[in-house]
């Protein structure tokens, strides 16, 4: 729209302002609003921006090569991609408690992208050059809920985590701050993302990290990550991506079923599929999902996920129950 197109100009206008010929770097999450943001401010700097995405292994099928690919294609942003998976398996190794596995995954997320912001810092550094600005993805609805302020900050207060070396303060750039998802979404259209980015549903943080009941394990990912790719595949075949809100698809790994096919009982796992519909997360219910489609998509998940041989549906509101399973 003419508006979006106007928020566009005006904000990488202002973005070249405030960054002049220093540099910036924007850690890419693999969502829209980290997205959106890097690629107006790359439109504004071009390569003075360098983006760092950090692969922890716990994302959907697709989702790095979205951010590897199609985002490079798009925006021709300089990417650093630091695959992390070894490490965070190993961190998460023996964990079954949330809230443990929340930290862990938190942790290491920092300290893998801290030593590569060093890494970028010190490149530029050889070439004379200081990196003074850190891009973020803030919206307006974040902003309203931290009170407002703005400034300066590093990579660990946004974490709400303590101490950092000193050449590790930057100044904020968030070009989403007077946004809201819808219209971030839009900038996304305009900056030509692809719309398997800009309509990407909520996914937390931690990613299947927290869709694994269990310990999280290399084995446990790759059948987890098959049932959520077969899932997706048929809600959006089906149409029904704006419908629900999101879909958790959860593997309950400690869980095992029995089961029978051909001519031999099998002992596996369940999946559980949480559709829910909501307008903000802080309430939701469960989509109503036609029964064909859920047929469709429990008869693939067990045919082709050897691991996985019953499929359960999740029919609780939020209240009580919160939209991911841990
Ligand atoms: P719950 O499960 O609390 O989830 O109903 C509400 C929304 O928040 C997402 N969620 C998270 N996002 N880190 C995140 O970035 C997390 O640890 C986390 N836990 C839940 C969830 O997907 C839903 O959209």
């Amino acid at each position: 729209s003419w508006t979006m197109a106007n928020v566009v100009e005006e904000q990488v206008a202002a973005i070249a302002a405030q960054i002049g010929d220093r540099r910036a770097i924007c850690g890419l999450s693999g969502g829209v609003d980290s997205a959106v943001a890097a690629a107006l401010v790359q439109r504004a700097i071009g390569d003075r921006l360098t983006c760092v995405y950090v692969d922890h292994g716990l994302m959907r099928e697709g989702e790095t090569e979205q951010i590897e690919r199609d985002f490079v294609a798009v925006t021709g942003a300089d990417l650093r991609v630091v695959d992390a998976s070894e490490q965070f398996l190993t961190a998460l190794a023996g964990v079954t408690d949330p809230e443990t596995k929340r930290k862990i995954i938190g942790r290491e997320f920092i300290r893998v992208f801290e030593q590569a912001a060093l890494d970028v810092i010190a490149d530029a550094k050889e070439h004379g050059e200081t990196v003074d600005f850190l891009v973020q993805g803030t919206l307006y609805p974040d902003v309203v809920e931290s009170g407002g302020g703005t400034g300066t900050a590093n990579i660990k207060s946004h974490h709400n985590v303590g101490g950092l070396p000193e050449d590790l303060m930057f100044t904020l750039v968030e070009p989403l701050r007077t946004l809201f998802k819808d219209e971030v979404r839009e900038v996304g259209r305009q900056l030509g993302l692809p719309d398997t980015l800009v309509q990407r549903q909520p996914f937390p943080g931690p990613g299947l990290g927290i869709r694994i009941i269990g310990e999280v394990t290399r084995e446990r990912l790759d059948v987890l990550r098959q049932a959520d790719a077969i899932a997706r595949e048929e809600l959006s075949a089906a149409q029904l991506d704006t419908e629900i809100w999101q879909c958790p698809v959860v593997l309950l790994a400690d869980v095992r079923s029995v089961g029978v096919q051909g001519d031999g009982r099998t002992y596996g796992h369940p999946v559980v599929l949480r559709p829910v519909s909501s307008e903000d997360a802080m309430t939701a219910d469960w989509t109503r999902l036609p029964y064909d489609v859920l047929a469709k998509i429990s008869t693939r998940i067990t045919n082709e996920v050897a691991e996985v041989n019953r499929v359960v549906l999740d029919v609780t509101s939020k209240p009580p129950g919160t939209i991911e399973w841990e």
